[in-house]
């Protein structure tokens, strides 16, 4: 007998600026998504592997060089991809994954200031070269004014990791940096308005993802 052969599954990140409110709402996606039926793969970087995990713990806590930063950052990612996001789309599941690369170009890129023309380099060095790199099918970006994402971030967080703690202006321009490629990428990046009520952000949630299901889903 043929067994079918699944298409391959989608690959969602979530992304936002430190204190937007990404973790609640990523629990919530999490959770449409099993009511929609689909089999996925829940993950996050820095992270996903047990080397991702400690190199995790290396960049959210040991101060160190940029490059290095960079340079660890999409290490983890290759991991990740390796072990972890490509053998899942290929089986089908759905990769819902808290942060991806466009976290790499706000924060290395717009917040610690390294040129694009390297984190390009690395992302095709670990993604693919163009046309066949690795990359999110959506991006749903939490955005929120810088106001709004620090006083939470105070009230929510017992201790600041190493990004965290870093100045205002260095997460004005994580932001800036975000926003900037989302309107270079409208196609995938969708970026939500995060600074109304969670239950407002949900309900556009439920409306836009509803709309991504019907018109991506595998079948
Ligand atoms: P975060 O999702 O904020 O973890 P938590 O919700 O547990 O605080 O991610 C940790 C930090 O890692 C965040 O401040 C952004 C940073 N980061 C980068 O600087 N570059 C990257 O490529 C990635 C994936 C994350």
């Amino acid at each position: 007998m043929q067994v079918a052969k699944r298409a391959r599954g989608r690959f969602v990140t979530v992304e936002g600026v430190d204190g937007a409110g990404k973790s609640t709402q990523l629990q919530w996606i999490a959770g449409w998504l099993r009511q929609h039926g689909v089999d996925f793969v829940q993950t996050r970087e820095p992270g996903g592997t047990p080397l991702g995990e400690q190199l995790r713990a290396l960049v959210l806590s040991h101060p160190m060089d940029i490059e290095t930063e960079a340079l660890l950052m999409f290490a983890g990612r290759r991991e990740h991809i390796v072990q972890v996001i490509e053998p899942a789309l290929a089986r089908g599941l759905w990769v819902l994954c808290d942060r991806f690369t466009d976290a790499s170009y706000a924060y290395q890129g717009g917040g610690r200031g390294l040129p694009v023309q390297r984190l390009a380099t690395l992302e095709h060095w670990v993604q693919g070269e163009p046309g066949h790199m690795l990359q999110p099918d959506l991006t749903l970006l939490f955005d929120v004014p810088l106001g709004i994402s620090q006083a939470r971030m105070a009230a929510s967080r017992d201790q600041l990791d190493r990004f965290e703690r870093e100045a205002e202006s260095f997460h004005a321009r994580v932001r800036d940096a975000y926003l900037a490629r989302a309107a270079a990428d409208p196609a995938r990046i969708q970026v939500i308005d995060a600074a109304r009520p969670i239950e407002a952000i949900q309900q556009e949630l439920d409306t836009r993802l509803g709309v991504w299901l019907r018109d991506h889903a595998a079948c």
